[in-house]
């Protein structure tokens, strides 16, 4: 680039890729309580959005309604240019195999092998019975699996049975048995909640880079200060059913997000900040 254009440049970051999700105005309410009121974000490809807030925000429910295993009451959600709230129960099951999911538990079937568990990830976008057990796959699917293991560190477990491994472990099958779905957007709940600080340290990598490597939009609620900071790029603080804080995770600090937990909600609530 000329040093002319340079400086006629309105950017001086590199362009950001579009959104692969989308949410706007989001609401919903569980009988009298008004959980999320007006929640508006977004996610891009390659890029790691951390999601924080305490416990009873809706940080979960704001995951799940994303893919409608909760109905929002208001809002949009629009992923690579689909409109989720107006899909019918066919397009839905196709969308949703298009969402990876990680929960803190990671629901392996432990009797039978690894290799197996994360062949079963492929059932999201085709059935039968060689999809059932890595003896019946077609090489083609087999070797994806494999790479999908290794690329979590684990292809010398394949053979193993899936109970044989540790929590950190059958976490990270759980990512490779998501990541057979071959999953545009990814949504992450508290995937280190129940892991020791090491493992749930290098669990939080392994999703960093795996978005990064592999253009995947990650959304990841941590309740861990220290896992949001070094594991996103972005961070989007709920309270009081709104979004209260959007941060570049590059020049957020801890002190920063702390001091997002001690406030009361009345002061991160923008409908209030006239009062006294
Ligand atoms: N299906 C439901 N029916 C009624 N209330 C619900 C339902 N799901 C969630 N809630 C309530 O909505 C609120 C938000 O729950 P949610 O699980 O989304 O919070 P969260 O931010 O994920 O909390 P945590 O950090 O503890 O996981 C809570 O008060 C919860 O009890
Ligand atoms: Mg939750």
């Amino acid at each position: 680039m000329t040093a002319l254009a340079h400086r006629l440049s309105p950017e001086p970051e590199a362009p950001r890729a579009p959104p692969v999700l989308f949410v706007s105005g989001l609401a919903k309410r569980f009988g009298a309580r008004q959980i999320l009121r007006d929640v508006t974000f977004e996610a891009r490809p390659g890029e790691v959005t951390a999601l924080i807030g305490a416990n009873g925000t809706g940080k979960s429910t704001l995951l799940r309604s994303i893919v409608r295993l909760v109905e929002p009451d208001a809002g949009t959600v629009t992923v690579l240019d689909q409109e989720v709230r107006g899909l019918d129960r066919k397009a839905l099951k196709a969308f949703r195999s298009r969402v990876g999911f990680v929960f803190q538990k990671h629901n392996l079937v432990g009797r039978l092998s690894v290799l197996t568990n994360v062949i079963h990830g492929v059932q999201a976008r085709m059935s039968g019975p060689r999809t059932w057990h890595h003896a019946l796959a077609p090489a083609a699917i087999r070797d994806e699996a494999m790479a999908c293991l290794a690329a979590v560190g684990l292809a010398d477990r394949a053979l193993q049975r899936a109970d044989s491994l540790s929590g950190g472990q059958s976490q990270r099958v759980a990512i490779a048995r998501m990541l057979m779905q071959r999953p545009e957007l990814v949504l992450a709940d508290e995937p280190d909640a129940s892991l020791d600080p090491r493992a749930g340290r290098a669990l939080m990598e392994l999703l960093y880079s795996l978005a990064h490597d592999k253009g995947l939009a990650l959304v990841v609620i941590s309740h861990r200060i220290e896992h949001t900071l070094a594991f996103s790029d972005r961070i989007v603080g709920l309270a009081d059913g709104i979004v209260t804080l959007e941060l570049d995770s590059r020049v957020a600090h801890a002190e920063q997000l702390r001091a997002f937990f001690e406030r009361p909600p009345a002061e991160t609530d923008r409908d209030t900040a006239n009062h006294g």
